[in-house]
This record gives C-alpha cells, structure tokens and sequence, in this order.
C-alpha cells in the first residue's frame, strides 16, 4: 500500500501528523512520536506578545489597559504564563532537529508583520525545516472591516515569505466570509500550504464569581465537518498542498480528510488523549480500511469527495443544507413524552 503524500515541499510516507501541541515542548514525547512513525514535528506556537522583549513588554501590557482596571490584569496574559520565551524557543528547536531526523516545522502566531519577520528568520536560521504561521485576530472594534483584517493578514504571509525561503504554511481560523477566496488570495501571497482550521478556545463565564473559565476541553469527530466542507470546496479549485486539523480522532476520520482533499492531517487531541503510540494504532486502521476497500494509494483516494468533482457545487451545498433540515424526524424514543 503506498501511503506518501506531499506537505510542506516534503515527501512523507504517510498523511497522519502531529499537529503544534506542548507535545514538541518535552524531547522525549517527541522521539516517541518519531519512533511512532510521526513523519514530521510541528512545534506549538511562539505568540508574538512573547517575541517583544522583556522591557518593552511592561509598555506593551500598559498600552493594553492592563493596570487600568483589576478586571483587565485578570485576562491578560503575563510574562510567567508563556511557556518558552524566543531563545528557549530556538534552543528547543535545535534540540528537536538534533534528536530527530524528521523535518521540524515552527509555528509563530502574531497579528502584525513587524515582529514575525526578524523572528522568522532565527526561525529559518535555527535549522526550522518549514514555518506555519498561525493566524489569528478577533476583529472585536465595530470599525475594523473584515476586507482589513484579510488584507493585514495577507501583508504578514508576504512578508515572511519574502523574509525565509523555507516552506510555509498558513493555518486558518473558520472565522472567513469567504474561506475559499482568502486561501487563493493566501497562496498568492506566498503560503503554498494551509491548514484548516485553527481550534480556539473560547473562555466561558462563571457566572457566580463574574470571572472567565478558561478550560481546555479536547476536541471530538463532530468538529470536523466544518473542516471537511470547505476542505472539499477548496481542493481541486486552489493549487496548494492542504492539511486539515481539527476533529480528527480515528482513522474513519482522517480517510474522509484524504477524500475531501487533503494532503496531510494533523492529530493532537487524540494523541494527546491516547500517547504518541496512537499514530501508529491509526496508520494502520487506516491502511487496513484502506486494502479492505481495494485502494493502492493514498493519491487515488485524495480528492475522491472533493466539490471540483460536483458539476454545481453551490447548489450540491445547498442541496444538503435543505435535505438535513427537511429530512429531520422526530426522535422515536425517549423524547416521545416531551412531545405528547
Ligand atoms: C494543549 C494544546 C495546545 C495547543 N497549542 C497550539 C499551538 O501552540 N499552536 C497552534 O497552532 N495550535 C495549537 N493547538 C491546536 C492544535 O494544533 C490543533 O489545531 C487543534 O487541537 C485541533 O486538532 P485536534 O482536534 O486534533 O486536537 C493546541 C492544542 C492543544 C490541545
């Protein structure tokens, strides 16, 4: 069974990667997952509040609001709570790149181009074999246009590119209008990988002490739809190599992400659930499903589900948005006394 793929301008024997998690924090899990036939490492994030330094950091937090009322010193993050700053970053990085000899792509999350440029580029020079940078900004004032927010975001991408000649990816939120026309208008600008989506963590409320909960709840099969949707809509319509994350727990799963059209699917809730050996227990689930259906490779199943194979995707699309709500019926048990 031939099971490579292509991601991130590597040829990889399989699709099923360990997406950025604390996992690439702890060297030993990370040979784990190595020795679990991981065929890269994607490290979890460095935020660019962490690249602004040590001074400028106190009139990064005052130009926040932090001391401006005790409500807002609750929700900002502080120095302390970043796990490594930009050298133990880098330094963590040569570690990994010496005790694997798989490629270690580096993830930077930032909302303007100034800082993820020169850090990209210790990144490049710190042996990162790829970069994914991780897209995120919550477009909260009533005159930010969501046209600006696309456009900022467009300027880092071309940036960095400019910035490192290593291969990059963009890793999205699900929060675009219009998620297909961002990824061609992304690859354009120099991103010829993306990855969907990103999974945030929305604070919840504790209405008792009117204070936010900040729980991480790991994630669960229904969380891939999404993803798969416009996964489908983007493939075979963009020339990029596409990663889906999010949702993946089994390999039911990751063979419907290869159908829709993904190149690579990264994992990290189940790894995080179930140890790095899981990589292993899915590839082979995957490639047993695999020969039980009769496929060679993974490049005749990639793209089988793809809407570029639909004649009028739209109207495919709005087909089954109509069908699941007319096709709902009443549960026949257990509500039947709601009901009556
Ligand atoms: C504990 C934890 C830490 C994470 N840290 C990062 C990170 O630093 N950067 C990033 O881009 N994604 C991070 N993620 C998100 C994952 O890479 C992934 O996109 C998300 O968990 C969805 O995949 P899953 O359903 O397989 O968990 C983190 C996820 C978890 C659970």
């Amino acid at each position: 069974m031939d099971m490579s793929t292509n991601y991130m301008g590597f040829d990889l024997p399989h699709p099923l990667v360990p997406g950025a998690s604390p996992m690439a924090g702890d060297l030993d899990t990370v040979r784990r997952l190595e020795d679990a036939g991981a065929p890269m490492i994607i490290m979890h994030s460095i935020f660019e509040e962490q690249l602004v330094k040590e001074e400028s950091y106190v009139d990064w937090t005052l130009m926040q609001g932090q001391d401006s009322s005790s409500e807002a010193s609750s929700y900002l993050v502080t120095p302390y709570e970043f796990r490594l700053g930009p050298d133990a970053y880098l330094k963590q990085l040569q570690k990994i790149k010496a005790a694997v000899r798989i490629p270690v792509i580096a993830s930077l999350n930032g909302h303007t181009p100034g800082g993820w440029i020169s850090y990209a580029k210790l990144l490049a020079q710190a042996g990162a074999d790829g970069i994914e940078l991780n897209l995120y900004d919550l477009a909260l004032a009533p005159n930010r246009e969501s046209s600006d927010i696309e456009k900022e975001s467009l300027t880092v991408i071309q940036a960095v590119r400019k910035a490192v000649s290593i291969p990059l990816a963009v890793k999205l939120s699900s929060f675009y209008t219009a998620p297909v026309h961002f990824v061609a208008q992304a690859v354009k600008a120099g991103a010829g990988n993306v990855v969907i989506f990103n999974r945030f963590y929305q604070a919840d409320i504790d209405i008792e002490n009117l204070t936010v909960k900040r729980e991480l709840k790991l994630s669960t099969s229904d969380e891939l739809l999404p993803r798969l949707r416009w996964t489908a809509a983007i493939s075979g319509q963009v020339d990029c190599r596409l990663a889906i994350t999010g949702g993946v727990q089994n390999a039911d799963d990751v063979i419907k992400c290869i159908m829709v059209g993904a190149d690579a699917v990264q994992i990290v809730s189940a790894l995080l659930e179930h140890g790095p050996k899981h990589l292993a227990v899915l590839r082979a689930a995957m490639e047993q499903w695999m020969q039980d259906h009769e496929y060679v490779s993974v490049k005749q199943m990639k793209g089988s589900m793809s809407l570029a194979r639909s004649p009028d995707p739209e109207l495919f699309e709005r087909g089954n948005y109509i069908r699941i709500l007319q096709g709902w019926n009443k549960p026949v048990s257990r509500t039947d006394a709601h009901w009556s």
